[in-house]
């Protein structure tokens, strides 16, 4: 098999009460609020990614809670609406000692942490793991997040200037203990050479930072990089700093579209080869595709529309409580995510979503494509979507937890397998192995 040539899978999870589909957590086969207080589940689902080869385990996080629909939190509270967000770090060096492979993915806001917090944790993460560890960046576009801070968000486009100055310093401290500054000799009692570890000292405009490099250097030097924003602003900064690049399109045409001017970017930058693009997509299956659809729509049946549309007012930024439920869907100025905002107000068939229809299809899975039907279905669909769009790969959204992912890895793996398009086993043993990059 051409290894670098293969579909590449994350599973994309929140430490909440569900990942994305809103109220998953009432259904009777969910252990997701089990989860919450049980180690072992998070271990136990780790491993089971790990039996199917998936690159990694990825956990989404917006530390505060949405609140923009109506101007209040309730309906993110009364339905449980990724509220509340436990913090996914705290589960890595768990599922860490539970897996061998798999890498190990989180989001930690720049908004919510300083860069040597963020250095700190992450590479004693990623030493202990032996090179597991992956940093979704973001820049913070929930408003609650820095309401809970008692912080005024920035604008959109500066939250990416500031961003880049965090990055700069970030690189600083991973980059401060040079190769051969650890000597650890027992008979001298010379820990480290300080002339090879480089002082830090950065002054900028948002970040000021005198230190040195705070933990052993890891095998992979620091953390796989992801970033998600898509907006202009957003994919410059990803292009600088990310290796790989999560992004959401409602439809296969979305993403064709996207890559087309993702990729006229990357000629743009100059650069040879950009990162990795992952389209998030959703899969149902079922027996037969009747009964994978009437699971979907069972699913869609439990939504209540509030819910998702507290989710959809937090994420984009704009109360939709104050538009009618049925018109359509339009592109209106933003500070929250304007790539999503783009990416869900375009045509979709033949016309552009209303309010309602992509309020459920938030609540499904952050607007999220489903992809629905059999085992063979599903491997014919998502190849066909991988071979259509050139993309790295997929991260991969749960319905009903731990059981959609154990069906995915015994019944839609092996196919990919036989089809050659899948690895049989892992080729690396960190994270960027693994990813290939
Ligand atoms: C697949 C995907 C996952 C994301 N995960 C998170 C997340 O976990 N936490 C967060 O605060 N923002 C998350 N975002 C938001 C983006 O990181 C970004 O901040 C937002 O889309 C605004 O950037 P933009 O206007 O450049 O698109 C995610 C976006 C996408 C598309």
């Amino acid at each position: 098999m051409n290894l670098d040539k293969h579909i590449h899978l994350v599973s994309f999870l929140i430490n909440s009460p569900i990942n994305h589909t809103v109220l998953s957590w009432a259904d009777d086969k969910d252990n997701r609020l089990d989860a919450l207080h049980d180690l072992k589940k998070w271990q136990s689902l780790a491993q089971t990614l790990e039996r199917g080869i998936f690159d990694g385990i990825f956990f989404a996080d917006t530390p505060g809670v949405y609140d923009r629909y109506k101007e209040s939190p309730d309906d993110a509270i009364r339905y449980g609406v990724c509220w509340p967000a436990h913090d996914p770090v705290v589960l890595l060096s768990a599922l860490a000692a539970a897996t061998t492979n798999l890498g190990l993915a989180t989001t930690m806001s720049m908004a919510t942490h300083h860069p040597f917090t963020i250095v700190r944790q992450l590479s004693t993460l990623d030493y202990l793991s032996n090179g597991r560890i992956g940093w979704n960046i973001v820049t913070g576009h929930l408003r609650g997040e820095h309401r809970a801070l008692g912080l005024d968000q920035m604008d959109h486009d500066e939250r990416y200037d500031r961003a880049d100055e965090y990055m700069e310093v970030c690189y600083k401290l991973w980059g401060s203990i040079g190769p051969d500054a650890i000597l650890a000799n027992r008979k001298s009692g010379i820990f480290a050479d300080p002339g090879k570890v480089a002082k830090v000292k950065h002054e900028g405009k948002y970040f000021r930072c005198e230190t040195v490099g705070p933990t052993l250097n890891s095998p992979q030097g620091h953390p796989v990089l992801f970033q998600a924003g898509s907006s202009g602003r957003g994919q410059l900064f990803g292009l600088k700093h990310a290796d790989v690049i999560f992004a959401i399109q409602p439809s296969l045409e979305g993403m064709k579209t996207y890559m087309t001017e993702y990729n006229a970017a990357i000629a743009a930058s100059g650069a040879e080869k950009g990162p990795g693009m992952s389209f998030g997509i959703q899969v149902i299956l079922g027996g037969t595709e009747e009964e994978a659809k009437s699971k979907l729509a069972g699913i869609v049946e439990r939504i209540p529309l509030d819910g998702a549309l507290a989710r959809l007012s937090g994420s984009l930024g704009i109360d939709f409580s104050k538009l009618d439920l049925d018109q359509p869907i339009q592109e209106m100025e933003t500070q929250a995510s304007r790539g999503l905002m783009k990416s869900m107000s375009g045509i979709v068939g033949d016309r552009p979503f209303t309010v309602r229809e992509l309020g459920i299809k938030w609540g499904l899975a952050i607007g999220k494509p489903q992809l629905v039907g059999t085992p063979e279905q599903v491997a014919d669909q998502m190849e066909h979507m991988w071979r259509e769009t050139g993309c790295f790969g997929f991260n991969l959204t749960p319905t009903i937890m731990p059981s959609s992912v154990e069906d995915f890895v015994d019944q839609v793996i092996p196919i990919l397998q036989e089809r050659g398009i899948y690895p049989t086993e892992y080729r690396g043993t960190t994270f960027r192995e693994n990813l290939g990059l």
